[in-house]
């Protein structure tokens, strides 16, 4: 948990009585914990008279650090993290009340004044050398170059553009993102998850026992946009990083829009592209409203991976993305994609079915969608161990970036140790912005397998 600088929270108190808000604290709070639903009576009434009592002490000054926790829920959910994030206080790193669009151009949670570095030590990832390898995997938290040059000053070095698309593509309907509060475990590899989440549930940042369900349906601003905006998020990366830019195809020729949508890519100036052939959340006319993760059909995958290869740069990078796969698929394809990729990245959250408390879907109409966060560390934990293995034993070397669980330095360390040579995260980066300062601490002297910088 990140710890505050002694007087924050007095100086955050005066902030929010000196702007006026204390007033009105209670009823934007409960705003915000009815916005997409209505939690049972008896809870919302003890939140929002927790909520009232708070703000009867903020008036009168006597409020201290045994308050944080609860003025860190109540300034979140009435949607101003950005007060607690300009006192350096933790906040989730993203405002899952607000919209895809309004989160897009407005990073949340603090910055550091100085980037974090591992002391100039450098590691080989993807033909280059990168600072210390942790980085934000292909998600909302790396939707834009605002969001790109936020990481980067937080210590972030491996970095994947949110997967964008050929043309453009709304969100599904909110909400997109909650907390699974009882998921504080990981499932076993391949085990099928029945989630609750509520969307007015919450997770204190900087747990490490976060889980997180999303169903944003893969949303894309139109590539005129997205081209321009990832021409600045490749100015805003230095030497120490590497971005990669997530595509996603769709249509009848989903191996020719993949292959047109990487060429948008590289021609804003992408040096890596990666291909999201795992997401979870990519609606359908079936019964549960989504398809399955491409990457299933080991034969889609392939042709899409190879039309790609045969329309980028050689230049350019390629990393195929997957979800968890069982032995067999993984055994079959990996030795398929290895002669065309650079790497292979995963695992992507894992489809599961997700109801609220009182059993209606969490998400309107969609009944399964993307798990991540502490439930998905042991899958993802044996997804890389496979992946490791295969490539050992196979003919062509990739890199093998690993995600899924990462939340505190001993779950980045234990993919890193596992053989990846990049380790991301997303819901650990959610609930603890402060993450890769937390890796970097830990284990910036001591991570293995560095090389001579250049
Ligand atoms: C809110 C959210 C949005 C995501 N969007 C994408 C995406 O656009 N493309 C993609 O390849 N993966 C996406 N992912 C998957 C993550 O990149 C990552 O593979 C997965 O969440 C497992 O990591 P974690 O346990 O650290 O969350 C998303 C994950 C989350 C939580």
């Amino acid at each position: 948990m990140t710890t505050s600088s002694p007087g924050a929270v007095a100086r955050l108190r005066d902030d929010v009585v000196a702007r006026g808000l204390v007033e009105g604290l209670p009823a934007a709070f409960a705003a915000g914990l009815t916005r997409f639903g209505r939690p049972p009576q008896a809870d919302l009434d003890a939140l929002t008279g927790a909520a009232t009592d708070l703000a009867a002490r903020l008036a009168t000054g006597a409020v201290g650090e045994d308050d944080l926790p609860l003025l860190t829920r109540v300034l979140c959910t009435a949607r101003r993290a950005d007060l607690l994030a300009a006192h350096g206080l933790p906040t989730p790193a993203y405002d899952v009340l607000g919209s895809f669009r309004e989160n897009l151009e407005r990073p949340l949670g603090p910055r550091l004044p100085e980037r974090p570095t591992a002391g100039g030590r450098r590691w080989p990832l993807l033909g280059r050398t990168v600072g210390f390898p942790v980085g934000v995997s292909s998600c909302v938290l790396n939707g834009s170059a605002a969001w790109v040059r936020h990481n980067v000053a937080n210590g972030w070095n491996v970095l994947t553009y949110k997967t964008v698309r050929g043309r453009a593509h709304p969100p599904n309907e909110a909400p997109n993102w909650t907390v699974a509060p009882a998921q504080t475990a990981s499932l076993p590899p391949g085990a099928v998850a029945d989630v609750v989440s509520d969307p007015w549930d919450w997770v204190p940042p900087g747990s490490p026992a976060v889980s997180s369900v999303n169903s944003f349906g893969v949303p894309s601003p139109e590539p005129e946009e997205w081209m321009a905006d990832l021409a600045r998020a490749v100015a805003a990366v230095g030497e120490e990083q590497v971005l990669l830019v997530s595509v996603m195809g769709e249509g009848d020729d989903l191996a020719a829009d993949f292959a047109r949508t990487a060429l948008l890519a590289q021609e804003a100036g992408a040096t890596v592209v990666e291909l999201n052939l795992s997401c979870p959340n990519t609606l359908d006319r079936s019964a549960a409203g989504v398809k399955p993760p491409l990457c299933l059909d080991a034969d889609a995958t392939v042709a899409v991976v190879e039309a790609v290869r045969r329309q980028l740069d050689d230049r350019t990078g390629l990393v195929a993305k997957l979800s968890w796969l069982d032995v067999d698929r993984l055994a079959a394809l990996v030795p398929r994609l290895a002669p065309l990729v650079d790497g292979i990245a995963g695992i992507n959250t894992v489809q599961s079915r997700v109801r609220r408390s009182d059993g209606t879907p969490t998400f309107p109409g969609r009944e399964l969608a993307g798990l991540s966060g502490i439930a998905v560390r042991e899958p993802a934990l044996d997804f890389t161990r496979r992946l490791v293995a295969l490539r050992a034993s196979g003919g062509a070397h990739f890199d093998v970036l690993a995600m899924g669980g990462v939340t505190d330095p001993a779950s980045f360390e234990a993919l890193f140790t596992a053989g990846a040579d990049a380790v991301q995260a997303a819901a650990g980066a959610f609930a603890d912005p402060m993450l890769a300062r937390r890796c970097v601490d830990a284990l910036g002297e001591t991570l293995p397998r560095s090389v001579e910088a250049p």
